[in-house]
């Protein structure tokens, strides 16, 4: 009787009109996650006349709350211990769920059905980016082909690399256009993003990678010295000569000492 009635009402849903706009909230994969939603009841709620679900537009179930308690019957098994709503403050229509730990498979669109004495609403639609942290970028300098490669992976979704190059001569740093930087990224499993991208270091100084991920809104940077610790490098034909100069000047002051200790 019961389960009749819901496949009713989850018919009636589909000309159902959103009540509201559609937000947009990001999340981090592995914290958890609040997705607020706040009801203004017309009728004093009545839990014992009351379906909520919290699912996503694929139907899937996240969270049921089923004549006045959780039901753990109609979640989906993904969802097992991993969602939590606040009972106690249902009566004041706060019908906020999280998530924990939030996982890429939650990248998805929400909402929560609430249905009241037959009468089904849809509300607190959400749609949820999930991000997840690049590793720290490292940049690795090849001396031979001139040229600098910022790596990182493990992250989601694809992440904006910048690089800026501190000038060799006059020492300002300007970022460089997009034709100066050779990126390749990597899709790793469709999840997570690897990426590689090299730049040339003719002329510059310093150089560094920016990797942007657009949806933590938070960017990582590394710098480097392009210069080798030495200083100066020196040709090997020039090393050569220097080495003899040095030998001929050595040669000069003992022989100049050994006539020193004849006098
Ligand atoms: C609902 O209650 C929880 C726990 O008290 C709180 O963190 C959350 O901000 C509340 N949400 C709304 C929309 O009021
Ligand atoms: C709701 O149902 C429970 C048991 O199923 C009952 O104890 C309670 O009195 C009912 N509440 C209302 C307001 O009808
Ligand atoms: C959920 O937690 C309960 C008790 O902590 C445990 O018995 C059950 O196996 C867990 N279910 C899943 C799917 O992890
Ligand atoms: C439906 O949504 C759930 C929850 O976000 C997700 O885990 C699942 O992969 C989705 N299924 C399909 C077929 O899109
Ligand atoms: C996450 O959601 C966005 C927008 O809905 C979609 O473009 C993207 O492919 C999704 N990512 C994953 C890993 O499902
Ligand atoms: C959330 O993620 C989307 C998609 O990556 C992005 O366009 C938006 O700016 C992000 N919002 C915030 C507040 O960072
Ligand atoms: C991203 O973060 C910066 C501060 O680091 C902030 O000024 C900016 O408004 C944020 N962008 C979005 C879309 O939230």
């Amino acid at each position: 009787m019961k389960q009749s009635a819901v496949s009713l009402v989850f018919l009636l849903l589909l000309f159902l009109p959103l009540s509201s706009e559609n937000v947009i909230v990001n999340g981090t994969r592995g914290a958890p996650w609040l997705w607020p939603c706040q009801h203004t009841f017309t009728e004093p709620f009545q839990p014992n006349d009351s379906f909520i679900y919290w699912q996503s537009l694929n139907n899937t179930v996240l969270h049921a709350y089923v004549n006045g308690k959780e039901e753990s019957k109609h979640q989906n098994q993904l969802f097992k211990n991993k969602t939590k709503i606040f009972p106690d403050q249902l009566p004041f229509g706060n019908f906020s769920l999280v998530i924990d730990p939030l996982t890429l498979n939650d990248n998805t669109s929400l909402e929560v059905i609430f249905v009241e004495e037959m009468n089904p609403k849809r509300l607190c639609p959400v749609t949820v980016y999930v991000a997840v942290p690049f590793q720290e970028p490292k940049i690795e300098i090849n001396q031979k082909e001139m040229t600098a490669t910022c790596s990182t992976k493990g992250g989601y979704p694809e992440p904006r690399v910048i690089w800026k190059s501190r000038d060799h001569l006059q020492g300002h740093e300007r970022t460089l256009e997009p034709h100066e930087v050779r990126t390749i990224v990597i899709s790793v499993e469709g999840k997570t993003y690897r990426i590689s991208s090299t730049v040339s270091i003719t002329g510059s100084s310093k150089v560094t990678c920016a990797v942007y991920n657009p949806t933590s809104n938070q960017t990582l940077s590394t710098t480097k010295d392009v210069t080798p610790p030495s200083g100066v490098r020196f040709h090997p034909a020039a090393v050569v000569v220097l080495f003899i100069l040095a030998l001929i000047v050595c040669f000069s002051v003992v022989l100049f000492l050994c006539y020193r200790s004849e006098d």
